[in-house]
Parts: C-alpha cells; sequence; structure tokens
C-alpha cells in the first residue's frame, strides 16, 4: 500500500567525486519543498550500520555546491557485502522510522542498494563516479570536473613538453573503464591514448613516434588508463626507441577534487530532484540517469548486470586526430 513519504536517508558511498554536494544539496531542499524530513548517514553504509547520523536542514547543505567531495563523507564497507550487515542496516534505517533511502555513489555503491531493498527499504540511485563507468546514463557526476582538471594539468605539461623535445606518458585514472583517458586524449591533442578496452601495439607506436620526432614535432603527450598499465611501464617499453627524451606524469587523486563545474553541480541538481520526486511518487529500485539530455529512471538491476561500453566514435576520433 503506499504511503506518501515522511523521512528519508542519503547516503555518499564508495569513491568520491566533485558534484556530490550539489545532489546533497538537491536532495534536501526538494525533500524540504515537499515537507519530507532528511536524515544523512556518514560514511556511507559503514555510517548506516554504525548509526552515525545527522539531521540535514536547509542550512546544512547550504553553501556547500561549489565544494569537492562530500560534506556526508564516504568509505568502502566490505562488511555491508555479507547477508548479515545488510539485515543490521535495513534494522538500523526501519528503526529510524525512514521511508526510503538515496543512495548516491558509483556501480558498487548502486549494487548495495539493491541489496537493501532485499530487505524491504526502498531505494533510489544517483550515478557518481569519475570513471563514467556506470550504464544507463550518458555522464556520472564528477565526469566532467575530473575531464576538466586532466585538461589543465596536460595542457601545462604539454608547454615543458614542447619546450624540451619531451614525450609525456601521462596516466589518468580509470581502473576498468578508459572514458576519461579517450576523451581527455581528444580534448587535448594527445598522439596516443592506451585504454584497458583496446589492444596496444607498442611497439608501433614507438616506430610512429620515432617517425614523428625525425620529421621535426617538438612534443607527444601519451594518455595512459591506469587500467590498461602504468605509465611508468609504458615509459620503459620506449625508452630509447622514440627520439624524444621521456618524462612520466601520474595525475592521481587531483583528479577526484576540486570545485565542480555547472555541468556537475546541474546534473547532480536535476539527479537529486528526480530522486526526492520519484520516491513521492512511489517509485524505487531505480537509479536516475541523464540519457539525451533527459532525466530517466531505470531498474538498479539493469543497472548492475549491464556493462557500459566505450563509444567507438570516440576511439576512432582519437586515432584519427592524433596522427
Ligand atoms: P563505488 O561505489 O565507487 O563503485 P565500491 O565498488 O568500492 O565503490 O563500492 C562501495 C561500497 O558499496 C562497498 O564498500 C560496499 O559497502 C558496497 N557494495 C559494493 N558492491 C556491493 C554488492 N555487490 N553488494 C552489496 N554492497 C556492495
Ligand atoms: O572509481 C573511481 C576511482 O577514482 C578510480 O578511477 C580509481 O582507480 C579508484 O577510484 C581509486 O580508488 P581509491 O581512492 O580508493 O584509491
Amino acid at each position: 500500500m503506499y504511503t506518501r513519504p515522511k523521512k528519508i536517508g542519503l547516503i555518499t558511498s564508495g569513491g568520491d567525486c566533485p558534484g556530490m554536494n550539489s545532489a546533497i544539496r538537491a536532495v534536501v531542499r526538494t525533500a524540504l519543498y515537499n515537507g519530507i524530513e532528511v536524515l544523512g548517514f556518514l560514511k556511507g553504509y559503514k555510517g548506516i550500520l554504525e548509526k552515525y547520523v545527522i539531521p540535514l536542514g536547509t542550512l546544512e547543505v547550504s553553501g556547500i555546491m561549489q565544494k569537492g567531495g562530500t560534506i556526508l563523507q564516504t568509505a568502502r564497507c566490505p562488511q555491508f557485502l555479507e547477508e548479515e550487515y545488510q539485515i543490521k542496516a535495513a534494522k538500523n534505517i526501519k528503526e529510524l522510522k525512514i521511508d526510503g533511502m538515496v543512495v548516491i555513489g558509483g556501480e558498487g555503491s548502486l549494487k548495495g542498494a539493491i541489496a537493501l531493498e532485499r530487505q524491504g527499504i526502498k531505494c533510489i540511485g544517483i550515478p557518481g563516479s569519475i570513471d563514467n563507468d556506470i550504464p544507463f546514463t550518458d555522464m556520472a557526476i564528477g565526469v566532467d570536473t575530473a575531464l576538466n582538471t586532466i585538461l589543465r594539468a596536460i595542457d601545462s605539461i604539454k608547454d615543458t613538453a614542447s619546450s624540451h623535445d619531451r614525450a609525456f606518458i601521462i596516466e589518468v585514472m580509470g581502473r576498468h573503464c578508459g572514458y576519461l583517458a579517450v576523451v581527455a586524449g581528444i580534448t587535448c591533442g594527445a598522439e596516443y591514448t592506451l585504454i584497458p578496452e583496446s589492444p596496444i601495439n607498442i611497439e608501433k607506436i614507438a616506430q610512429s613516434l620515432k617517425k614523428r620526432y625525425e620529421e621535426g614535432r617538438t612534443n607527444a603527450i601519451i594518455i595512459v588508463a591506469e587500467g590498461a598499465g602504468s605509465a611508468n611501464d609504458v615509459a620503459n617499453q620506449l625508452k630509447d626507441k622514440i627520439g624524444f627524451e621521456i618524462r612520466i606524469s601520474v595525475l592521481g587523486h587531483i583528479q577526484r577534487g576540486g570545485s565542480p563545474t555547472a555541468f556537475d553541480r546541474l546534473l547532480a541538481s536535476r539527479l537529486g530532484r528526480s530522486a526526492v520526486e520519484l520516491l513521492i511518487e512511489g517509485k524505487h529500485s531505480v537509479m536516475v540517469g541523464l540519457q539525451n539530455s533527459k532525466i530517466i529512471d531505470t531498474p538498479l538491476t539493469d543497472v548492475a548486470t549491464v556493462k557500459k561500453k566505450l563509444d567507438r566514435d570516440f576511439l576512432s576520433l582519437a586515432l584519427m586526430l592524433g596522427i
């Protein structure tokens, strides 16, 4: 039987990403606008198990939109993979009289929401991860900001590369997914982009870089997604074969922080609003995502079973423009 939610709970979980705070703000303000109370659990699923809980009013979410990270903090919680702890988490949520949960996080966190649903907790997922590896959303929260951070870094590195006739091997994040690497490759003008989804012929790359060096190119940028190998390994394989002097740069966690872009703030605000409105409508067990500029909801079970594919057009564009 449908009852209008009176109180909802909220977590951010898994890896943090810029824009999570904008999503928190949108969830809280949409709920308050509709007369619904919001409780925030700190540190993701761990916070539900430990009952680290705070009330979220309009003041608590004031001035947070421009901040990276998450004011609710986040965590990885291996215990929550076990059913015993999923039952305990659901019990804690029910004791607090929470009628529905909003889970903001990556692929793993959204699977956690399915586990809560199995224990009778209504959940809505919001995709947040810089990797852009979550299906049924064109972009996850955080991807656009991470890309812009990567571009700023590579533009600076390129200045040094061309002043010194150097090749830079730049490692970017992306454990299983080359989206960040390929789009950064296209938009910063990299010569090569190495990603986990596509085979790498390092000898061919070496020969082509050598040819470019001999033709008078002043620099080369090679981007490596961490899932395709380390910058160090690639540098070792290219060493003494390409003419250019080689340097490496591992961008690391600077990619995950920083003030979110307008795109991420807007996306997070739209997704946060939609998550609460769906709970009000009585809908749950779905993730809200961006598809062709519209906010669309998809069953969490589909999100958990479908693997997002990298757009092959991006790959061919990176290759074509990198000659
Ligand atoms: P992300 O959400 O960024 O992908 P993780 O994969 O580390 O990050 O997942 C974050 C947390 O979500 C995990 O520490 C765990 O508590 C929970 N989680 C992940 N996978 C599952 C699963 N299959 N079932 C239940 N909970 C899960
Ligand atoms: O999934 C997001 C991500 O930033 C990946 O790109 C990266 O491999 C991983 O998280 C790093 O995780 P941690 O911060 O736990 O080292």
